[in-house]
């Protein structure tokens, strides 16, 4: 039997399935024994992004695999002095890989919207709690996350929940992530307040929004996708891992109504 069987037997056991779905479901980071390979792998697969795809995995979090190289894409591809808004942060997995591609663009701010006190949808916040539970604040385990990253100087703390940091927000934004409460009621509110300051022609990417996708408190993002995201206002969608990238037409205005 190849090794590569064995691997494909082990994978379909009860055990590394189970292990499999509570690593997914806390956000681990990668186990340290395979960083070495992921180094070398990242960045042969991505190049000069590879650096932060790498640095992502060490940190807590929900933006791994195709999803995490393609959201550093949408960064890098972003014109110079690009404004960046994430809607949750936690512990800065995605900050670091929005950041990294604007490091090596050599401009470009990443404003990073969170309360950082572990609330949100009655799914998560069980998951949040856990994750944080004896260590210290989550604010500051997210800026040790971006400086170990070397991306700290390339983001913005806004502390706030996003419903009330949009209150004194008045820039026209190059890419909007959403990836803050899961409930739907919030991710509309949410998406109606923030989504007039995109940029016509900027980059839309909703995190946890895979059709069809149903758990009570926890299916904003996949149905506001699926009510709200197309043409005429979005073109291009595409689901990469559980991210849907959209781009907001040219035409769309920038202050008109999501
Ligand atoms: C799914 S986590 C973010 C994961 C992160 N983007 C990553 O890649 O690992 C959601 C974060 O949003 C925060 N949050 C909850 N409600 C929020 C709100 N109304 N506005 C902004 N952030 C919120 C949560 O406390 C949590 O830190």
């Amino acid at each position: 039997m190849s090794l590569t069987n064995v691997l494909t037997a082990y994978r379909r056991t009860k055990a590394y399935q189970d292990w499999d779905y509570r690593h997914g479901l806390y956000g681990k980071p990668d186990p340290l024994l395979t960083l070495p390979f992921s180094r070398i792998s990242d960045w042969r697969r991505w190049g000069p992004l590879g650096k932060y795809i790498w640095r992502s995995r060490r940190v807590p979090g929900w933006t791994r695999g195709p999803e995490a190289a393609r959201l550093a894409q949408a960064s890098f591809a972003l014109p110079e002095h690009a404004v960046v808004v994430e809607l949750g942060s936690f512990l800065g997995c995605s900050a670091v890989l929005l950041a990294g591609a604007r490091t090596l663009r050599g401009s470009g701010k990443v404003h990073c919207v969170d309360p950082f006190d572990a609330s949100g949808d009655d799914f998560s916040v069980p998951i949040y709690r856990e994750i944080q539970s004896g260590g210290p604040t989550l604010r500051s385990r997210f800026e040790d996350n971006l400086e170990r990253a070397g991306v700290r100087n390339r983001v913005e703390i806004h502390p706030f929940r996003a419903e009330e940091a949009v209150e004194t927000w008045s820039t026209p934004i190059d890419l909007l992530f959403f990836d803050g409460h899961q409930s739907y009621d919030v991710v509309m509110t949410t998406y109606q307040a923030w989504s007039p300051f995109l940029k016509p022609g900027g980059t839309l990417a909703i995190h946890n929004s895979r059709t069809g996708y149903r758990q009570e408190t926890h299916d904003g993002s996949a149905r506001l996708v699926e009510e709200l995201i197309r043409p005429p206002r979005y073109e291009n969608a595409e689901l990469v891992k559980s991210i849907t990238f959209a781009r907001k037409a040219a035409c769309a205005s920038a202050s008109g109504p999501a």
